[in-house]
């Protein structure tokens, strides 16, 4: 990891100050950002992409709650709809389903229009904590069967490679994360032809680098419908002297929560966005998409690089964290301004 190192994927705040061209953004505006590309959510003042922004005014959401929703909220829709290409009534598995981004998958699943929303989890103790995300039913992973038109895997391991049993004729496994930090999973692609199965892949920090615009309608989509009640977040809120607990909680994977310190803070680190834990969990994100790491140089570049359509965002609240390269400070993105 390039150091000094400011990580931080997504913000809540108010508009600081909008780059030549941006259209349709006011300073003074509160809004809920992605920093995913260039990292730097971390710190009171971050720059993004116009495109990578939503606008809260007039929601009825606090911007805590908001600081929570652009990376997981974000992912549950574009996986869904745009990676699996749900249709309404199809029947959907969600893995870790009590987790960040599963609590989102489920909820997202519903709004789309899927028929039976199942997930699933790695112990008892999270049933609950999983149900009231709105899923029909949540079972242990080990006891998981039948077939589904979709399931969603962050788990990976053994998980991934059972849920190619789970898939019905036709249906669409995304795999999206690897927060079990197994070794990777061989695809078969025989059987996949044999059986009629697509496997495909989601990872939002790169496909936020090459298709902005897209990420920004699932964003304001996400936020949309937060407001709406139709997507709940839960968040713990703890003050900036207790980050370190707010990394311990998130990295013990066993909570169910967004976790923020307070105010213009920090909260949870995505394993393998940080760089830290990238044996376990590659990451494509933007510092080192643009550092042509092996894992993504087939990526295409990303698009908004030298794009005048760049504004600032002071912070009220920040969870998640990748980081900006020392490049991007040196263009002034990515850190404070
Ligand atoms: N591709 C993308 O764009 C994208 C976007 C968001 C998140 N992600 C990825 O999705 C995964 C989950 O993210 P999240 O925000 O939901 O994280 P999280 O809230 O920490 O949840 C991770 C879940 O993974 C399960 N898990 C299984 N084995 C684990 C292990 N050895 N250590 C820790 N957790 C383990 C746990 O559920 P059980 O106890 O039920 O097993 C845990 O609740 C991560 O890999 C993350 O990088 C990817």
């Amino acid at each position: 990891m390039p150091l000094p190192f400011v990580p931080g994927i997504e913000v809540s705040g108010h508009v600081r100050a909008l780059g030549p061209g941006v259209e349709g953004l006011r300073v003074g505006q509160p809004v809920a950002a992605l920093t995913i590309v260039d990292g730097g959510g971390y710190a009171e003042v971050a720059v993004t992409a116009a495109d990578l922004v939503a606008p809260l005014d007039g929601l009825a959401l606090e911007l805590d709650v908001a600081a929570a929703l652009p990376s997981n909220s974000t992912t549950a829709f574009l996986v869904l709809d745009r990676v699996a290409r749900i249709e309404p009534g199809e029947s959907v598995l969600v893995h870790a389903a009590a987790g960040g981004v599963g609590s989102q998958l489920g909820q997202a699943a519903r709004l789309l229009g899927a028929g039976r929303v199942v997930g699933t989890v790695g112990g008892p103790a999270k049933v609950e904590a999983a149900r009231a995300f709105g899923y029909d039913e949540v079972v242990l992973r080990a006891a998981a069967s039948g077939w589904f038109d979709v399931v969603v895997d962050m788990v990976g391991g053994a998980t991934r490679r059972d849920s190619l049993d789970l898939l019905a004729p036709m249906g669409r496994l995304v795999v999206m994360g690897n927060a079990s930090g197994a070794e990777d999973v061989g695809m078969p692609a025989n059987e996949l032809w044999l059986t009629n199965k697509t496997v495909s892949g989601f990872n939002l920090a790169a496909f936020a680098a090459t298709h902005p615009e897209a990420v920004g309608q699932a964003l304001r989509r996400a936020v949309n419908a937060a407001a709406g009640g139709g997507l709940r977040v839960q968040i713990d809120r703890l003050p900036l002297t207790q980050a370190a607990e707010a990394h311990r909680r998130i990295e013990s994977g066993g909570h169910h929560r967004q976790t923020g310190p307070e105010s213009a803070a920090l909260s949870s680190t995505r394993r393998g966005q940080t760089g830290r834990d990238s044996a376990r969990e590659p990451s494509c994100a933007g510092p080192r998409l643009r550092e042509g790491s092996r894992l993504c140089e087939a990526a295409p570049r990303p698009r908004q690089a030298g794009r005048a359509t760049r504004g600032a965002v002071t912070r009220g609240a920040a969870t998640r964290g990748a980081g900006a390269s020392p490049a991007a400070r040196a263009r002034g993105r990515g850190g404070p301004a």
